[in-house]
């Protein structure tokens, strides 16, 4: 039994997240923490809204209410619509909760106890209209890199440049519209991650992580780490301190939000803590206080690669104390709305909450499994999604179960069969069966998810060949004890297919464990193909559930396509 550590990049508190944004860190995570619980491991799976910065201020603002109210409101809707799709979260945290700003404090202190915070003055953009600095998204104009027009201060949404306001050209006020801008000079506290090259590139060769990871990391590496401001003009985010008290000059400052935000994942364990979810969270995050032993695993989507392989580990290296750093990190490309980018303002994609009113989780949570964007970008379509549905889901996994459930309640009076011995068909089965769930194991360690959902997929039509072979509901006359096999076989099957789905379609693997009497937790993987296909007691009742998946029909896609803009939107 391993002790694994598994956090998802926190999803911005500004609104519910799309399904390209679930598909690239939030799911991924956790169908592989609820894989590693089904392998006995001891799982550690954290996650938490990201509140401060800009993106929380702009859409406070936008939204109309005050922002500590707004992240209050939607923190609870993130946690809703996550709990609604099945994310086991061990806890969910809040970036700007108070064991977040301690701890953001406290790295600033030793950083610059270990000289390398040092504060500096810079110019920033000074609106007069505003009669405030504009940092980061509050300053829209022209990437410098690629003509883009709506590039935000800190990154080009279009070629994702990182960005510096003072780049943009033509820029103006994201509050205001106004462009009666002007550079002033300010102080910020700057982390001189210049001085920290040659360690945090000793630590990434060090690392095996996949090439995407390395290669962006190592690319970082090469332009030369540059100094960066770790302090912003904003009010809403976690304040600069000295000695406790607010750091003169830094009354209307706070800290950059990328300087926060991974600190909250040590944070989150902390807030567990308290809340009595965790015994100790030094045992998970402090190599001095029991975490040695324990395997950290991150995900996230590309965008945030470089932030977490060279920004953060700057942080938490430089404190030179003893955190865990990542051992495994696992990183998505793009998820797309036929080819393009979802987008809010534009109606284009779907939310996770509006996902839901239209169907359960599983259905969602399969097709983005199935369809992950590992090696490159996968399109999210709606065609696609119904046919991968209606295939996959409908048809083979529940088509079987419903099948074999029912037949085996009426003709065999809702008890498991005790029948003859298995004969060549079973023992070729066990074979199959054995050689795809070693295949199965060897994804979800390897965090391939796209090969799992297909490997398990396989598992499913394996059981419909199998019972289409066996053809008990003709047996059943002729040849009632070798149609008892085949009926036992089946149901073991069925119950099999539950546990095995629990990782990626958990509402639908629960149903139907709990046909068997099990359910409502993490099932054990099972131990060989052989013990699987012979787990029910001859005799024992079990309950054939209700249709697991209906089809999805043409015309719901046709409403979606109206409602949320298809391939030609
Ligand atoms: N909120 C960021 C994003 O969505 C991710 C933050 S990850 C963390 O891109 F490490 F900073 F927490
Ligand atoms: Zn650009």
């Amino acid at each position: 039994m391993a002790r694994i550590l598994v956090t998802s990049a926190l999803p911005y508190i500004n609104g519910v997240k799309h399904l390209g944004n679930l598909a690239g860190s939030m799911l991924p995570a956790d169908v592989f923490s609820r894989a590693m619980r089904m392998m006995g491991h001891d799982v550690l799976s954290l996650c938490a809204t990201d509140e401060h910065g800009t993106p929380a201020e702009l859409a406070a603002a936008e939204a109309g209410v005050d922002v500590r109210r707004y992240c209050n409101e939607q923190h609870e809707r993130q946690k809703r619509a996550g709990d609604q799709f099945g994310l086991d979260w061990d806890w969910f945290g809040r970036s700007s909760s108070p064991q977040n700003h301690a701890l953001t404090q406290h790295f600033a202190e030793v950083l610059e106890e270990r000289g390398l915070i040092e504060e500096r003055s810079s110019t920033q953009i000074y609106s007069n209209a505003d009669g405030r600095f504009l940092p980061d998204r509050y300053v829209v104009g022209t990437c410098p890199n690629c003509g883009h027009e709506r590039a935000r201060g800190d990154q080009c949404e279009n070629c994702g440049k990182l960005l510096d306001p003072t780049d943009l050209i033509d820029p103006k006020s994201a509050i205001s519209g106004s462009t009666d801008l002007e550079p002033r000079e300010t102080s910020h506290l700057y982390l001189l991650q210049s001085q920290m090259q040659d360690a945090i590139r000793d630590w990434v060769d060090r690392q095996s992580w996949p090439s995407l990871a390395t290669s962006i990391a190592k690319k970082w590496l090469d332009e030369g780490l540059k100094d960066r401001a770790i302090t912003r003009d904003l009010e809403w985010g976690v304040p600069v301190l000295k000695d406790g008290k607010p750091r003169p000059g830094f009354e209307n400052k706070v800290f950059y939000v990328w300087f926060d935000a991974p600190i909250e994942y040590f944070a989150c364990a902390i807030e567990a803590e308290r809340e009595g979810v965790l015994d100790s969270w030094e045992r998970w995050w402090r190599v001095d206080g029991g975490a040695d032993d324990v395997t950290y695993v991150e995900f996230m989507g590309k965008d945030n690669v470089a932030f977490h392989t060279v920004s953060f580990p700057a942080t938490v290296l430089g404190s030179g104390e003893a955190w865990k750093t990542v051992d495994r990190l696992k990183a998505f490309n793009w998820v797309t709305w036929y080819g393009g980018k979802f987008s809010t303002s534009e109606k284009r994609g779907i939310f996770m909450d509006q996902a839901l009113e239209l169907l359960p989780a599983d259905y969602w949570r399969w097709y983005l499994t199935a369809n992950a964007p590992e090696s490159s970008d996968a399109a999210f379509t709606l065609e696609g999604f119904q046919a991968a549905a209606n295939a996959d889901l409908a048809n083979n996994l529940g088509n079987f179960v419903n099948r074999i459930t029912r037949f085996a309640a009426s003709r065999f009076d809702g008890h498991v069969p005790e029948g003859g011995e298995a004969g060549p068909l079973e023992a070729q089965l066990e074979k199959d069966l054995q050689a795809r769930l070693d295949a199965l194991r060897g994804h979800y360690d390897a965090m391939e998810f796209r090969k799992a959902a297909a490997e398990t997929r396989a598992i499913w039509a394996l059981g419909n060949n199998y019972l289409q072979e066996a053809a008990p509901w003709t047996a059943f006359k002729t040849d009632p004890q070798a149609a008892a096999v085949s009926v036992r076989t089946g149901l073991n099957l069925a119950r099999l297919f539950g546990a095995l789905s629990w990782p990626v379609i958990p509402f639908a693997a629960d149903a139907i464990l709990e046909a068997f009497g099990e359910g409502g937790e993490a099932p054990r993987w099972p131990a060989s193909a052989a013990q699987a296909l012979d787990t029910l007691k001859p005799g024992s009742k079990f309950e054939a559930p209700d249709v697991l998946f209906a089809k999805i029909e043409d015309e719901q896609v046709e409403g979606w396509r109206t409602k949320f803009g298809g391939a030609d939107s």
